[in-house]
């Protein structure tokens, strides 16, 4: 072991490391949290998101489904990080892998693996990759954290999003957190992960509301389904266009 270390340089060694890895998680295909465990993500272990992840992931396994994940992870360090977008890459044989993150992660692309740099609140930014990614079919939320990032971000991606693709939004902890721009003693504050979530839940239900002249909004139209995890989050995305078994144009019919 020690003779590799010598005899391979460092970064070599990373990237024989990663193949080796990335051989060992296609042995268990359809095994999400091994695959974590294989590449050394704390999506699973130090969190507990595969197994929710695999539940709703399936049906994408074998699609060419264009996948944002936002954070790369190893923060400053350029040579950390990339762990669970390698195992993406193993549980999805057929996607193409992107992701972005401030600090400069080039090192750690690969075939099916492209990574850019920028932050997730730089709209500019974000509008010349979404130009280069195309139309997404899954985004990860995995960044900054922080929770007008966070809402800003999903703001901005969520209409990037194909009809059918999913966002998902993790350690959704932060929204109890002042120093995330959270908030533990009001639990409806729309500044929060949870307050702002929570608030659309409503418009799931918008052909039933009996108001004068309501203006669907573009979650009302598109988001179909929300699943809350703890610390995480799924929006499904579709045509929410289901009508009401008794009210026409939000308006009680007339007897
Ligand atoms: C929790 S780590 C990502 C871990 C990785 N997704 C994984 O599961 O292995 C968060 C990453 O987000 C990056 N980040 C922090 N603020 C960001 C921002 N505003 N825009 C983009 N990336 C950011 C950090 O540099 C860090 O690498």
């Amino acid at each position: 072991m020690n003779f590799i270390k010598e005899k391979i340089p460092y970064k070599k060694q990373l990237k024989l490391l990663y193949k080796l890895r990335y051989f060992k998680a296609i042995l268990f295909p359809f095994n999400l949290t091994k695959m974590a465990r294989i590449h050394k993500t704390d999506k699973f272990g130090f969190h507990f998101y595969t197994p929710h992840y695999q539940h709703h992931f399936k049906k994408f396994k074998f699609k060419r489904n264009n996948i944002l994940e936002i954070g790369v992870g190893g923060y400053y360090k350029p040579y950390n990080g990339g762990n669970s977008l390698r195992m993406w890459k193993s549980y999805f044989p057929f996607s193409k892998i992107y992701s972005l993150d401030i600090h400069d992660k080039s090192f750690l692309e690969e075939y099916r693996i492209k990574i850019f740099r920028g932050s997730q609140v730089d709209f500019e930014f974000l509008e010349t990759i979404s130009k280069e990614m195309g139309d997404l079919d899954i985004i990860i939320d995995d960044g900054s954290h922080v929770n007008g990032h966070v809402i800003e971000t999903f703001k901005y991606l969520f209409p990037k999003l194909i009809k059918g693709g999913v966002y998902v939004i993790e350690d959704t902890q932060t929204s109890y957190w002042p120093d995330y721009g959270g908030d533990s003693s009001n639990f409806d504050n729309k500044q929060t992960i949870y307050g702002f979530f929570k608030s659309l839940i409503d418009g799931l239900n918008n052909e039933e509301f009996i108001i004068d002249n309501y203006q669907k909004t573009y979650y009302d139209k598109y988001i179909i389904s929300m699943h809350f995890y703890h610390n995480m989050i799924f929006i499904y995305k579709g045509n929410n266009d289901e009508k009401s078994n008794y009210i026409v144009n939000n308006q009680r019919p007339r007897e």
